[in-house]
């Protein structure tokens, strides 16, 4: 729930919102992580909840965090994470609602989002947001869209609300320099390590059995390479097997087939 008269700001032309709220208990919060990675989120959240303790001797918390790697290894997820840890109300940026054909209007749109949250403490993520830069080689107006990418780069430079903005791309290569410097803390999260991948298949298998014949090691040498989403995808296709076929453990045959069903779609 969000803070009584707390309003998300609209496009004026058709009144879409801005930004859609993610409900607390929507939020993605389970991840498993390398032990140095883990080390690096809570970095973030210990120095928010540390914020006036640290304003004590004129530090700030890290504020402005960029993710970057490859896709389906936990870069959304990961900001929805730390809204969950810290308490905060999620925002997610919408920038179909944002990117106008109008000119003028995607900056106006953009400065009216981030005066919203100068006052109003929540996560405000700008997933994938590269699609500002992407937007400007396809066709839009381009002397309009450097203009937005400059208005994003100055709101970004002068953020300084009581939240977080968490952005993310899996695209840095194409990102405009000038946007990098721009963020406190650059985070490139990426595929799982052989004992995330352990943790991952045994997490998402908690709630149903799983056979002693199951050869965790080579079923995750097997999975080396995977995201995270694939190696979720697996162990619950392994798991709706078994229960379908009225099994109620799962082995490694289900492991194996699904395995095998899904590597296409690797990596
Ligand atoms: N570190 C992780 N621990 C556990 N599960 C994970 C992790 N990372 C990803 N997943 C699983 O993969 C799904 C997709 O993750 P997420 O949406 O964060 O990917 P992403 O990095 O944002 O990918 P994209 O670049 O495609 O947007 C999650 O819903 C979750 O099931
Ligand atoms: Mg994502």
């Amino acid at each position: 729930m969000l803070p009584e008269g707390t309003i998300i700001p609209t496009d004026k032309r058709y009144n879409i919102p801005l930004a859609t709220v993610i409900e607390r208990d929507d939020l993605r919060h389970e991840m498993i992580l390398s032990d140095e990675l883990e080390a690096h989120f809570q970095r973030i959240e210990k120095e928010y909840v540390a914020r006036e303790r640290l304003a004590h001797f004129g530090l700030k918390p890290r504020k402005k965090v960029l993710f970057h790697g490859a896709p389906g290894c936990g870069k959304s997820m990961g900001a929805e994470r730390i809204a969950w840890n810290i308490g905060l109300p999620f925002l997610k940026v919408r920038f179909e609602a944002i990117i106008s054909s109008y000119l003028g209007e995607s900056a106006t749109n953009l400065k009216a989002l981030f005066e919203s949250v100068r006052t109003f403490p929540c996560v405000l993520l700008l997933d994938e947001f590269d699609f500002i830069a992407k937007t400007r080689a396809s066709g839009q107006d381009v002397g309009e869209m450097h203009r937005v990418v400059n208005v994003l780069l100055n709101l970004l430079e002068d953020y300084d609300a009581p939240g977080l903005l968490i952005a993310t791309t899996n695209l840095e290569d194409t990102i405009d320099r000038a946007l990098f410097r721009r963020f406190d803390d650059i985070i490139e999260i990426p595929k799982p390590g052989k004992q995330e991948i352990l943790r991952i298949l045994q997490t998402t298998l908690s709630s149903i059995n799983v056979s002693k014949s199951v050869n965790w090691n080579t079923l995750s040498d097997k999975m080396q390479g995977f995201s995270a989403a694939l190696i979720v995808k697996i162990a619950n296709d392994a798991a709706k097997s078994a229960v379908i076929q009225g099994n109620k453990i799962v082995d490694k045959e289900h492991l194996n087939n699904a395995l095998a069903e899904n590597t296409k779609y690797n990596k």
